[in-house]
């Protein structure tokens, strides 16, 4: 058996499949668990490095943390996730890298200036030269990919120069972000591979339900076990480690054996793959968070700035690995 560890996961309720099953594997290994809601930690900010307080207590730090933040408390999730950052405890998908993945323009221009593969894309504000814009992207048709928040995402196919017109004056006009896609037709070419720790674990191909394009499974869509290619297993590996992410789910559409990676999670649901693959994908994740509590030596933050007269500030408290009040 391992070394005990304390983990704690950001997860809004024990009862998300996905963090059932983490505390599971935690536990099964000796490891003692802590699941905190993003939303009910404090942050105390004083000048130094700041505290974290959970229902109003002041927080035990862990050895490690897990974040897996809904996409409807990003901007709060990923704050809680850098202050534990801060105060020294290694975080397992740092916040820098949620946000940089869950920008799906950023997420793009960062995989593709590395070499990654992606779908051919235009990023633009106004409707501007559609011909031109569509022939750098392969011609029609088209996908348009809405880039609003947790519930204002969407693709659509756009058949013509004239659905697209319509389509890019409705979007833009409601002030959202859009990208214009090469349109990958993709009878079982859509993957989704997780990563953790920088290897490709295991794969699955996902079909939407009939003349649906959302491939979630809450939209109805199926996953089924398939064998990782060396080309899936390179580009997700190398997404991932480019994102900056520890545990990622790289999706990607394989076009005649090059996967052209189009998002990345920083959250992926286990559950579900799980079950499509057989494989019990939680206790990977759990060993690497052990790695990462025993090899990482603390990753401070700067130190607050002295004060603009000159005067040092409070010395930053010792960072308590040790259970506090
Ligand atoms: N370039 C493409 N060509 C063809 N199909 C695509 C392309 N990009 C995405 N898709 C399909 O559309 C689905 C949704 O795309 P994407 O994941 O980028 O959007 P999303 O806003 O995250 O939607 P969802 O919540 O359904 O994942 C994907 O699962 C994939 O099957
Ligand atoms: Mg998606």
């Amino acid at each position: 058996m391992p070394a005990p560890v304390r983990l704690t996961i950001l997860s809004r309720s024990l009862s998300v499949p996905s963090t059932a099953r983490l505390v599971a594997a935690a536990r099964a290994r000796g490891h003692s668990v802590r699941v905190l809601d993003p939303v009910q930690v404090e942050m105390h900010l004083d000048g130094t490095r700041g505290q974290l307080l959970y229902r109003r207590r002041k927080l035990v730090l862990p050895d490690v943390v897990l974040p897996r933040i809904a996409h409807s408390i990003t901007p709060y999730g990923l704050a809680v996730a850098n202050q534990f950052g801060m105060l020294g405890v290694p975080v397992m998908n740092t916040a820098a890298a949620i946000a940089q993945a869950r920008n799906k323009m950023r997420c793009l221009q960062l995989l593709s200036a590395h070499g990654i593969a992606v779908p051919a894309t235009v990023m633009a504000r106004s409707a501007g030269d559609l011909k031109a814009m569509v022939q750098l992207v392969g011609g029609v048709p088209v996908l348009v990919k809405l880039l609003g928040g947790a519930d204002e995402r969407g693709v659509m196919v756009c058949e013509t120069l004239n659905s697209l017109e319509a389509a890019l004056e409705a979007i833009l006009g409601l002030g959202h972000n859009l990208l214009v896609q090469e349109y990958v037709r993709k009878a079982g070419r859509d993957v989704r591979v997780l990563v953790v720790g920088g290897t490709a674990l295991a794969a699955v191909r996902r079909r939407p339900r009939m003349n649906r394009l959302s491939n979630t499974l809450n939209r109805g869509a199926r996953f089924e076990r398939i064998a990782l290619t060396d080309a899936q297993r390179r580009a997700a590996a190398e997404a991932a480690r480019l994102i900056g992410l520890e545990v990622a789910a790289v999706d990607m559409l394989d076009v005649r054996g090059l996967p052209k990676v189009f998002e990345v999670h920083s959250s992926p649901g286990l559950a579900e793959m799980e079950k499509a693959v057989g494989e019990d994908l939680a206790t990977p994740i759990v060993v690497r968070a052990e790695q990462i509590a025993r090899e990482r030596p603390p990753a401070l933050d700067p130190p607050p700035r002295r004060a603009e007269s000159g005067r040092v500030g409070p010395a930053p408290r010792p960072l308590k690995r040790a259970r506090a009040s």
